[in-house]
């Protein structure tokens, strides 16, 4: 995988949730391609499809109907074991309200994930740990659980945990929703670090336009259809305001 391939595409996908007079068509037919190093920010107001688009991508909830390849390989029809392997071997998610686990440590938070799916094994271990958290500037933290972290160093943790596996797709949404300005460019430069130059692509989902210019690909979505696609050159993280 170099620069520039496809990390992930999504070609006409829907996703309907319930039937009858209950019956939500939260994405009506979604085309896209996400690329190795690129930074994309996907737009939209509460309830357009965001989520379920993150969702449907990252393959944690299966497609109505439509195409979904992840790191080659084509989604559909899968079981619910298969999802897990390819989504563990390509996707890391990031959210509004980190998900870390309250009763372990920063480094705790950083290993389970690996441990979990098998990438613990190995002498390089310890390190690789160590790098992620001092990665994110929080190498003084390992020890400290999440209730006595701030926000951003939770958040920290959390973006740790999700490289520490080398995901190709690294997917956020509502990355900074819980933070303030300051604290929130903390946080996207350093997603933005992660994807620029990188194999990997970042896809920060908010309803907060301010943070379009750190992009190379700004997507606004608006009821289930993508409403409009726009590529620019990425600003800097810290000239994102809101
Ligand atoms: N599990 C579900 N069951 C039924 N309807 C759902 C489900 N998840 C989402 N929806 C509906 O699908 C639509 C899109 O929801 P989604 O969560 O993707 O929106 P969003 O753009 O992420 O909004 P938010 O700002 O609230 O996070 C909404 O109308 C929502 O009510
Ligand atoms: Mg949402």
């Amino acid at each position: 995988m170099a620069h520039g391939d496809v990390v992930a595409s999504v070609r006409g996908v829907t996703k309907t949730y319930g039937e009858g007079a209950a019956e939500v068509r939260a994405l009506r037919g979604i085309d896209l391609d996400l690329h190795a190093g690129g930074i994309v920010v996907v737009l939209g107001p509460s309830g357009s499809g965001r989520t379920t688009l993150l969702n449907s991508r990252g393959g944690i909830e299966a497609a109505s109907s439509g195409t979904v390849t992840l790191g080659g390989k084509d989604l559909s029809g899968r079981t619910a074991e298969e999802l897990a392997t390819v989504r563990r071997d390509n996707v890391a998610f990031i959210f509004q309200y980190y998900n870390l686990i309250q009763t372990l440590t920063a480094q705790e938070n950083v290993r389970i994930i690996a441990e979990l799916t098998g990438r613990s094994g190995g002498d390089g271990f310890d390190e690789q740990v160590a790098e992620a958290l001092s990665g994110v500037g929080i190498a003084d933290r390992a020890d400290a659980f999440p209730a006595q972290m701030s926000g951003g160093q939770q958040q920290r943790v959390a973006i740790a945990r999700a490289l520490v596996t080398g995901p190709r797709l690294l997917l956020c949404d509502e990355p900074t929703g819980a933070l303030d300005l300051a604290t929130g460019r903390q946080v996207l430069s350093l997603l933005q670090r992660e994807a620029q130059g990188s194999e990997r692509c970042v896809v920060i989902v908010t309803h907060n336009s301010g943070i379009a210019v750190m992009a190379d690909r700004v997507i606004r979505v608006h009821d289930g259809v993508i409403a409009g696609v726009t590529a620019q050159d990425a600003r800097p993280a810290d000239e994102v305001v809101w």
